[in-house]
């Protein structure tokens, strides 16, 4: 019985749904610990597909416990929309649980994250425009507000009528933006308290208890290592933490208590949104990448950045979120080409550098350093075994182990939840 962290060692979107999704067949409980809906999973069950930005994949699992914690930033109207579109499925969400002590993203903070995108012009952060960031900004800032509040209505009442006094000014005065009218935006909020209040639990006390009973626990991140506060590509990130670190802060769980941490890694790269990606394919190989791997924003629909593995970003991610184990996917992508290419180190003024760098100026001015490896034609996608993938797409994949310094545990070679190859089990 054992706890794991699932975390992306990216930019995002490296198939972290779908890898949820196949290891919390596992899993007694499915716990969210940051960001809010800016993250957008994809998954496939049965050949029908369903997109959730804020619950957990482990919810189409009827026995399956899932959390949002303390960390996560919710959108309560985001978290309407997908209770009723899962109840129109079917899909009973009778196991959710909802942290009170999370922040609410209120509709300023919207308004704010497009304001402020926009007066940056063309050195935007190129954020998904969900007000994450004014969100997490007034959690630090100790005015934001929180679900207990939401439930709470004098308490709410009072928030609110300060909080939409100070963002109408900051609207007007610094963006020529419109403003709120408190008595609607509170009638709206009570009425999605309501919706909520059910769901609502001590998150923390559940995760801490279901480890004591010896459950299985699958923490579930989001966004990738690189669009972290701390250690991504500031100040092109996001303003949650997507590493290991922040899953016992935003579960509200001790250090003491994780078990294993797994990086879900995507055979390429892809990043969207602004700053430096060295090994970024330009032209034809970029768009066939796109094209094939459906590589568009799940939340936003934008193009994906596409561009060749780089080994030094795993690297890095390994070392900080201390990967035991990789999870490949979208190997499938891959099959046809005529070769493939690891970026194992990035060259700068003359020098090769093994490490990821703080400075996105020293960033922008490295050169890729790839190894070219032969690719293989046969379609993949019925694979289930490692030994019966074509020679070349193993060599590929013990190269990447090589590079990294991690094992890969499983396999990506489809959308599918069944079309994942195990060569170690994770729980
Ligand atoms: P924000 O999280 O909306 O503030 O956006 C900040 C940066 O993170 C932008 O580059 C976004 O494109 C990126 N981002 C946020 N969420 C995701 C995600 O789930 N996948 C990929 N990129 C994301």
């Amino acid at each position: 019985m054992s706890t794991v962290v699932l975390i992306g060692t990216q930019w995002g979107d490296e198939g972290k749904g779908k890898i949820t999704d196949f290891l919390a067949r596992e899993a007694d409980l499915v716990v969210r610990y940051q960001g809010g809906n800016n993250a957008g999973h994809t998954v496939v069950i049965d050949g029908q597909e369903f997109r959730l930005h804020l619950i957990p994949s482990g919810i189409f699992y009827p026995d399956k416990i899932c959390l949002i914690g303390n960390g996560v930033v919710i959108d309560p109207a985001v978290l309407v929309r997908e209770l009723d579109m899962l109840a129109e499925q079917g899909i009973s969400t009778g196991n959710l649980r909802i942290s009170p002590r999370a922040h609410v993203i209120m509709p300023y903070h919207r308004r704010l994250d497009e304001a402020e995108e926009d007066r940056r012009g063309d050195s935007r952060i190129g954020t998904t425009r969900r007000g994450i960031g004014p969100a997490y900004m007034d959690k630090a800032a100790r005015s934001g507000i929180r679900v207990v509040d939401l439930l709470d209505p004098e308490e709410f009442a009072a928030r609110l009528r300060d909080n939409i006094a100070e963002k109408n000014k900051v609207l007007s005065q610094i963006y020529g933006a419109p403003g709120f009218d408190f008595e609607e935006v509170l009638s709206e909020y009570l009425r999605l308290a309501e919706r909520i209040r059910p769901y609502v639990a001590d998150t923390s006390l559940v995760v801490n208890e279901a480890v004591k009973a010896g459950r299985n626990v699958l923490f579930e991140g989001a966004q990738g290592t690189l669009l972290d506060l701390d250690h991504g590509t500031y100040p092109y990130v996001t303003s949650s933490h997507p590493t290991a670190g922040a899953a016992c802060l935003g579960a509200g769980i001790g250090p003491t208590r994780i078990d294993r941490v797994v990086g879900v890694a995507k055979a390429y790269v892809t990043r969207v949104g602004g700053g430096p990606f060295p090994s970024e394919l330009h032209g034809e190989l970029g768009d066939l990448l796109r094209q094939r791997g459906r590589e568009f924003g799940t939340t936003t629909g934008r193009p994906r950045r596409c561009g060749w593995f780089d080994a030094v970003v795993v690297r890095y991610a390994a070392r900080i979120n201390g990967l035991d184990y990789l999870a490949l996917t979208k190997l499938d992508i891959l099959s046809g080409l005529p070769e493939v290419r690891i970026c194992r180190g990035y060259r700068y003024r003359g020098e090769e550098l093994t490490e990821f760098p703080a400075s996105l100026k020293v960033l922008a001015e490295c050169e890729p350093v790839y190894e070219t490896l032969p690719g293989w034609d046969e379609d993949i996608s019925g694979v289930r075994e490692y030994g019966a993938l074509p020679a070349n797409a193993r060599r590929y994949v013990e190269r990447i182990v090589e590079l990294t310094g991690v094992p890969v545990a499983l396999i990506g070679v489809g959308t599918g939840r069944h079309q994942t190859i195990v060569l170690h089990r994770v729980f």
